[in-house]
């Protein structure tokens, strides 16, 4: 099945279908209240450096889509809302237009409309190891990007019938691209990195690590309607199996954070809290997905909007906690509670530092 087939398939059952991971791993984490926070709202930066520029607020729109003509005002109204916004964009993986150079400019229209925003281009890591590195300077130029995001989606191939499941080799692909000029995030699709992943990639120079856990979008799921959609039942039954597979985002943030690396957390921030917890654990930047699509889909203001309640949860957060920037906000207290505090202890952290009263770093 041709790629540009593929991903406008993907778009139409993320728009239409219940394609989110059962659990959510976020509610282990509870900030801790501070009743008297001493500080006043309107103080309250969450600006930050991201790749080298100032962002308005730690937030990547994370990669989606391009490729397809449909895909066009989707990544352009994204853009929009990103510029509009100052915040970091994602596009989807570029392989489409490698194929089909009439795509470039699905692609391309997204630098034109956020010419002042971190603009992060994407491949998957199966590409790469077809490609070779130079490809990545190829992706970089086509939409003029600060930096391009390797995906690993092995999870999504395992099930998807058409599937790439070989993985070898990816890793010796890696450690050649990262000798490369053009920055790179390896981030995987919403089943995690843990720590034994993350401490080769940085050990090879790979720092910039989204987590993309598990807790939000499925793509087990997705392809289990997509393979019911097809009639092919044996493939649906493994999607509907492997549908909660991965390790949870709050977890993998502190297992790719013990490994060094600099967290982008994704995979179920489905608010300004979810975002808040995840950089209080550590995490530099937050991402989001899915809940962006739908709004896209209609217009650039729609997404601004989602995005400003999101900034407005962050910065309260930040109020009741007392942080008055995102570096306090990364030494404030919380609980971990349930089956990440198991999952935490079980893998030897020390999850009692993010509880006791922590002192700025
Ligand atoms: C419609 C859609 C298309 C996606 N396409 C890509 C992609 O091309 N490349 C990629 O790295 N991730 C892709 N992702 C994964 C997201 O970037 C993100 O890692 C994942 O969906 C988890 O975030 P969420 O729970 O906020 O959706 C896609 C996600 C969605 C919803």
């Amino acid at each position: 099945m041709i790629t540009k087939k593929r991903k406008v398939d993907h778009i139409r059952i993320c728009l239409e279908k219940a394609v989110e991971c059962y659990r959510r791993p976020f509610e282990d984490l509870v900030l801790i209240h501070s009743a008297l926070p001493e500080i006043s709202e309107n103080d309250i930066d969450v600006s930050c450096d991201f790749l080298g520029q100032k962002v308005r607020a730690p937030l990547i729109i994370s990669a989606m889509t391009g490729g397809h003509p449909d895909t066009k005002k989707i990544n352009v109204n994204l853009a929009e809302a990103a510029q509009e916004m100052g915040v970091a964009l994602g596009v989807g993986s570029q392989r489409a237009a490698l194929e089909d150079p009439k795509q470039e400019d699905t692609f391309s229209a997204v630098r034109e409309a956020a010419p002042d925003v971190p603009i992060i281009g994407n491949i998957g890591a199966v590409q790469l190891r077809k490609c070779g590195p130079e490809v990545l300077e190829i992706l970089a130029e086509m939409i003029d990007a600060n930096a391009i995001a390797i995906h690993l989606n092995f999870l999504q191939e395992s099930v998807q019938p058409e599937g790439d499941r070989d993985a070898s080799g990816i890793f010796e692909a890696l450690r050649y691209a990262a000798r490369g000029t053009v920055p790179l995030l390896i981030k995987e699709t919403g089943a995690g990195i843990g720590h034994e992943i993350a401490r080769e990639l940085v050990k090879n120079g790979l720092k910039l690590i989204d987590v993309s856990g598990m807790g939000g979008t499925s793509w087990s799921g997705v392809e289990a309607y997509r393979a019911e959609e097809a009639g092919d039942i044996e493939s649906m039954e493994l999607g509907k199996l492997f549908w909660n597979w991965g390790i949870p985002t709050p977890a993998s943030i502190v297992e790719c954070l013990s490994a060094g690396a600099d967290v982008v957390a994704s995979g179920g921030i489905r608010s300004g809290i979810d975002a808040a917890k995840s950089i209080a654990l550590g995490a530099s930047m937050t991402g989001i997905a899915l809940p962006l699509l739908s709004p896209a889909t209609k217009s650039s203001d729609e997404v601004v909007k989602v995005l400003k309640t999101y900034v407005r949860a962050l910065k309260i957060s930040m109020f009741l906690t007392g942080c008055r920037n995102i570096h306090e906000l990364q030494c404030a207290p919380l609980v971990v509670l349930g089956s990440t505090k198991d999952w935490l202890n079980q893998r030897g952290f020390d999850i009692k530092k993010y509880s006791i009263v922590r002192e700025l770093a």
